[in-house]
């Protein structure tokens, strides 16, 4: 997969891991990592050979924010002409599930980063915080819009207000993570959980994101009737007659992701 400055990236068998790798600064974003994760991202969502991808930083932290070194000189006309920010709207665009394995801080840019992920895994030592406002700033790649979902108005609005941290029990409280795990085991949870998406039907595993994250969008009405015509489509996919096959015949079923 090459090499990278700012990230490690490897294959385990159908999962895709992305580690990354700026441990003087606590993983902070900055455009070069941006561009690189991004670019790996959108690969490893093309390629056939994997299912589900994992990122993850380092005990200390998943990432600290975007980097304030690379922003703090930035003008208005500047910012607003770069658009530094929209290089991440390709994670909308990803079709695979990603799923973010969060030890140590998450602020800023990177508990948005955590959000834009379909799925958190928490070590027990994770804190997570949108401390923008300290900075004279606000939550910029989506923070404001994706904590009041992800955690209701009240608590995302102090979050963002006062800049304050969550630890890993309140976050899995909240409903901001899905599950925390002794920071020992975080990695090997996480792949655990990814190695079994990857192992699903890839066809159904599509539509299964796709769906969850048009319930974001639509109205309940649209997002039923957008779930059905999905559940229809996937009696077209081979996958679909072999996993019901398998269950009648009470064999384990052999998927070919097609
Ligand atoms: N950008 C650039 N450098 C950063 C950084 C960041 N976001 N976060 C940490 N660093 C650097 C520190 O400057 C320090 O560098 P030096 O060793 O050269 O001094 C190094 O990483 C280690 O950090 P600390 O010494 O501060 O470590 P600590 O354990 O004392 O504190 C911390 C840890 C509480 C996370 C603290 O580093 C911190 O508050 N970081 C900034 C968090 C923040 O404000 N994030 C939001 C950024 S703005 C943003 O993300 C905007 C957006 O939405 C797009």
């Amino acid at each position: 997969d090459g090499t990278y400055e700012t990230l490690l990236v490897e294959r385990r068998g159908r999962v895709g891991l992305i580690t990354l790798n700026r441990p003087k600064v606590l993983n902070a974003l900055n455009a070069a990592l941006a561009a690189e994760l991004t670019a790996v991202l959108a690969a490893f969502d093309r390629d056939a050979a994997l299912g589900c991808t994992v990122i993850t930083g380092s005990e200390k932290a998943f990432a600290a924010g975007a980097d304030i070194t690379e922003m703090a000189g930035k003008t208005y006309p500047q910012a607003r002409i770069e658009d530094f920010i929209a290089v991440w709207d390709g994670f909308a665009r990803l079709r695979k599930p990603v799923i973010a394995a969060v030890g140590g801080f998450a602020l800023g840019g990177g508990c948005e980063l955590a959000m834009m992920c379909d799925l958190i895994i928490a070590a027990d030592g994770a804190r997570f915080g949108q401390p923008e406002i300290r900075l004279g700033i606000v939550p910029g790649i989506g923070g404001t819009q994706r904590l009041v979902r992800a955690i209701g108005k009240a608590k995302a609005m102090e979050m963002v207000l006062t800049g304050r941290m969550m630890d890993a029990a309140e976050a899995e409280r909240a409903g901001l993570v899905a599950r925390v795990v002794p920071a020992a085991d975080l990695l090997a949870e996480a792949m655990r959980t990814a190695e079994a998406i990857a192992a699903m039907p890839l066809p159904a595993v599509l539509a299964a994101k796709d769906c969850v994250d048009r319930a974001y969008e639509l109205t309940l009405a649209e997002g039923i009737r957008y779930e059905r015509q999905a559940f229809y489509a996937l009696f077209a996919s081979a996958d679909q007659k072999e996993g019901m096959a398998a269950f009648l015949e009470k064999r384990p079923p052999a998927f070919r992701h097609g």
